[in-house]
């Protein structure tokens, strides 16, 4: 077995690369617009009502339409992922790992497609697209080779005349509802681990991005994976996602989105229904409202360029994105002019132009709620850039600074989700930490310093659950930065990490008397 590496970023400004990437572009543009059915127990279901999708670069070009599951629909998908159970926990896992390695190899192959797919149906960027992608291929590769690291258990003690073991069971089946921010990698992620550790799935990936989930479903399926073990199953979170949440045969839920949505399950997966024999499990990772700290003693470049990519990466659509700035009083000032200067450069257009480093906002809702946080921080603060907005075509929102924000604004504590940062003061580290932790969320944070006891004592006391020193806060990487935050952020499950897997299974002792 080759070792995990991650997948490579590609490099658009090689010309072969550049024209893979519009050849890519101009193939899924031309099979724009068909209709994608539901897969339950491998049979292809098409239901009078549609999700449609919509480019939001272009808000009436439509990207497919996806058939809507029912309640009913959910609970025929309940069944066929009840009764798959029954054999794929039985199937090896080293088995069940190749299945994930002959998928990844397939996207590999098709990588550019998959990516062009997402810059149409999420208005990813290219080298957003890419990344996701990449993401996609990593949690494949990277939880196979966990599978296979973890399938015979682990080492226990053993007493003269007597043989203990300790190994891990599948739970059930899965209920894995995903966001539309990485509409690829973390739909796949979430899917794949549940699967590869022996569990059934019914997936309801977000209503904004369907097209995508629905071809990885092919890919799997390509790849060798039994009727029945993945159903697809687009639906209403409030109807057939509280459906499944409450229903008695749901085992677990596996479930990236808001901070609101994310509690709801929790508390909903708490409450033990009629027939039900155990106590569901909930994997629940959720918002950010991340900040990166800039010291009196840092490299003011490398804090300015940190903070504009990681806020306007993807319009900040990422619960990793810089929201907040905390700046020295000592370069205050300068951190807030660099940051403006850097933020007016920015290229903004249609994602399919290589040359725009940030495109839209998702859709209408998304438009509207950034939008009117931009008001908000117009009372709260000084606008230092962007604050415009234009959504007659898609729904563009310009990268936006707001500078002397109070530590206890609205936008400097509620998740906006789009291309919008705060900046404020503080009058030394010791005190620019305290704000960083004052949130209810505890997602990524990034300090920017050349004091090494500043930074130790920020890797004891800032309190999120992936920290970066001296680099922005966005792009953990599978394998290399496992990835979950504390508080209202989740449960820390901490996806492409060493820990995830065991979360999808229950460990069992047995004890042999020789
Ligand atoms: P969302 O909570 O609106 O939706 C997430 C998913 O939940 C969607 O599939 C949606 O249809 C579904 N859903 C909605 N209501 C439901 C219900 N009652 N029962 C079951 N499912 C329901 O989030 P979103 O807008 O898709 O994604 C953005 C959010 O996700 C942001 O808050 C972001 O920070 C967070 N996020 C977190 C992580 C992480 O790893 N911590 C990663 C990506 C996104
Ligand atoms: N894993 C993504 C990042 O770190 C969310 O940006």
């Amino acid at each position: 077995m080759i070792p995990y590496k991650h997948e490579p970023f590609q490099d658009f400004t090689v010309k072969e690369n550049y024209d893979a990437y519009k050849a890519a572009i101009a193939k899924v543009e031309a099979e724009l617009g068909q209709d994608f059915p539901l897969i339950i127990g491998g049979e292809r279901v098409t239901t009078d009502e549609k999700i449609t999708s919509y480019n939001p670069a272009n808000k009436t070009e439509v990207i497919g339409r996806v058939s809507k599951a029912s309640k009913d629909l959910a609970e025929k998908a309940m069944q066929a992922a009840d009764t798959a159970f029954q054999s794929w926990k039985k199937v090896d896992p080293a088995i069940r790992a190749d299945v994930l390695f002959k998928a990844a190899a397939i996207i590999r192959r098709r990588k550019n497609e998959f990516s062009a797919l997402l810059t149409k149906e999420a208005g990813k960027p290219w080298n957003e697209a890419d990344a996701d992608t990449a993401e996609a291929i990593d949690f494949l590769e990277y939880y196979g080779r966990q599978m296979l690291k973890i399938k015979d258990g682990q080492t226990v003690e053993s007493r003269p005349g007597e043989y203990n073991r300790y190994g891990y069971i599948p739970l059930g089946v899965a209920v894995v509802i995903s966001p539309w921010n990485f509409p690829f990698a973390i739909m796949a992620g979430t899917t794949v681990a549940a699967v590869v550790t022996g569990n059934t799935v019914l997936l309801k990936p977000a209503s904004t991005t369907p097209v995508i989930a629905y071809k990885f479903i092919e890919v799997l399926e390509e790849a060798g994976m039994p009727a029945g073990v993945v159903n697809f199953i687009p639906g209403s979170g409030a109807e057939v996602g509280d459906y499944l949440v409450d229903h008695p045969k749901t085992r677990f839920i596996s479930f990236t989105g808001s901070r609101d949505v994310g509690l709801r399950i929790n508390e909903r997966a708490s409450k033990v229904n009629e027939g039900q024999i155990w106590i569901k499990r909930v994997i629940a990772e959720m918002g950010g409202k991340d900040t990166i700290v800039v010291d009196a003693e840092a490299d003011l470049d490398l804090a300015a360029t940190s903070i504009v990519k990681s806020a306007f990466g993807f319009s900040g659509q990422k619960c990793s994105a810089c929201s907040r700035v905390i700046a020295h009083q000592d370069v205050y000032d300068e951190v807030v002019e660099r940051v403006v200067k850097l933020t007016n450069e920015l290229t903004i257009g249609d994602p399919t132009d290589f040359n725009n480093f940030m495109a839209t906002v998702i859709d209408q809702a998304a438009f509207d709620k950034i939008t009117s946080y931009i008001e908000i921080g117009k009372e709260e603060g000084k606008l230092v850039a962007g604050g415009t907005a234009d959504d007659s075509k898609g729904y563009f929102v310009n990268p936006t600074v707001f500078a002397d924000v109070d530590r206890n604004a609205r936008i400097m504590k509620e998740e906006i989700f789009g291309p919008v940062v705060a900046i404020t003061k503080a009058k030394d580290f010791d005190e620019a930490i305290e704000i960083a932790n004052d949130t209810e969320y505890g997602l990524t944070g990034a300090v920017i310093t050349t004091n090494r006891f500043h930074q130790e004592k920020a890797r004891e006391d800032f309190h999120v659950g992936n920290l970066y020193f001296n680099r922005g806060c966005t792009g953990a990487i599978v394998g290399y930065q496992p990835f979950g935050g504390f508080n209202m952020s989740g449960t820390d499950s901490k996806a492409g990490g060493p820990d995830y897997l065991q979360l999808h299974m229950q460990a069992k002792t047995t004890s042999e008397m020789l």
